[in-house]
């Protein structure tokens, strides 16, 4: 079938892409780069020509909690009204584990009002929750880096590769809509500043990671899976000695 991946030049997009790609569908690439914004909607309709299904994984670049709510509630609203008129049967958005418990952090207020503005259709939806991505300890390291150190808070996280969370969104728009569907998660749960040193250490960046508190929004093991999560590997120390592990460019 034909899918559109919004976000599909991203960490976990790329994935999604590859994934359809390797299984024989026609993909579609949504974002600002491709010349598709699927927020203001330019470009979209074009784009969505012949496209069954959309799979949305974005992201606003901030995370305030009002920027964050604007981009993802106009995001999902753009996909439905614009999808819809198109002919797309199926929206799958991909959201955290977790957020519930720590909804007093404002990105994650922000995927709450997502998942409600998707699951409000009219196009049918599916919507994923994954624990973080390996590839969130590069993405913190980034957002710390304060010249030759970095600051990291300290949370349990339970991460997931990027690669495994795009292979099991296109097993979703293959399965067709289903709604909030179980969580996903990787094999074992550890702590986000240990990731951090490991991956620092791999990517020879040369940089002290200095352990901060977590957000006092974020109680403790709130973004840990729950009973009955899907766990998938490859592990982190799996993941951290194989090629994904390093920037691509
Ligand atoms: N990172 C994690 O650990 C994690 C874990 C679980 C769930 N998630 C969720 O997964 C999703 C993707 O996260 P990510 O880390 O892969 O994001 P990312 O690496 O920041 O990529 C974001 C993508 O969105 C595109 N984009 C942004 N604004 C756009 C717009 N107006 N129109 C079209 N495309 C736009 C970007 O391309 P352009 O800049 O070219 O537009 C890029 O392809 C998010 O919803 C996040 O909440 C992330």
């Amino acid at each position: 079938m034909r899918i559109a991946v919004a976000g599909g030049t991203g960490t976990v997009g790329r994935y999604v892409v590859d994934t359809a790609r390797a299984r024989g569908h026609g993909v579609a690439v949504l974002s600002r780069s491709r010349g598709v914004d699927v927020r203001t909607g330019s470009g979209l309709e074009a784009a969505l020509e012949g496209v069954e299904a959309v799979v949305d994984v974005t992201n606003p670049g901030t995370t305030e909690r009002e920027a964050a709510t604007a981009f993802f509630t106009e995001v999902s609203g753009r996909l439905h009204t614009v999808g819809a008129a198109c002919g797309v049967r199926h929206l799958v958005t991909l959201s955290i584990v977790g957020i519930d418990r720590a909804a007093g952090y404002g990105y994650y207020a922000a995927k709450l009002a997502q998942e409600r503005a998707v699951l409000a259709g009219p196009v049918p939806a599916t919507v994923l929750r994954a624990t973080q991505f390996h590839e969130f300890a590069g993405q913190v390291l980034a957002w710390g880096r304060q010249r030759s150190t970095a600051h990291v808070p300290s949370l349990r996280v339970q991460t997931v590769a990027a690669r495994t969370v795009g292979r099991v969104l296109v097993e979703l728009v293959e399965a067709g809509p289903a709604g909030t569907v179980p969580d996903l998660a990787g094999p074992e749960p550890a702590d986000l500043v240990a990731l951090a040193r490991a991956l620092a250490e791999r990517r020879g960046l040369g940089v002290a990671v200095v352990a901060d508190p977590a957000p006092a929004e974020i109680p403790e093991d709130a973004l840990l899976p729950g009973a009955g999560a899907r766990l998938e590997g490859p592990t982190f120390r799996a993941w951290l000695a194989g090629p994904d592990a390093l920037p691509t460019t």
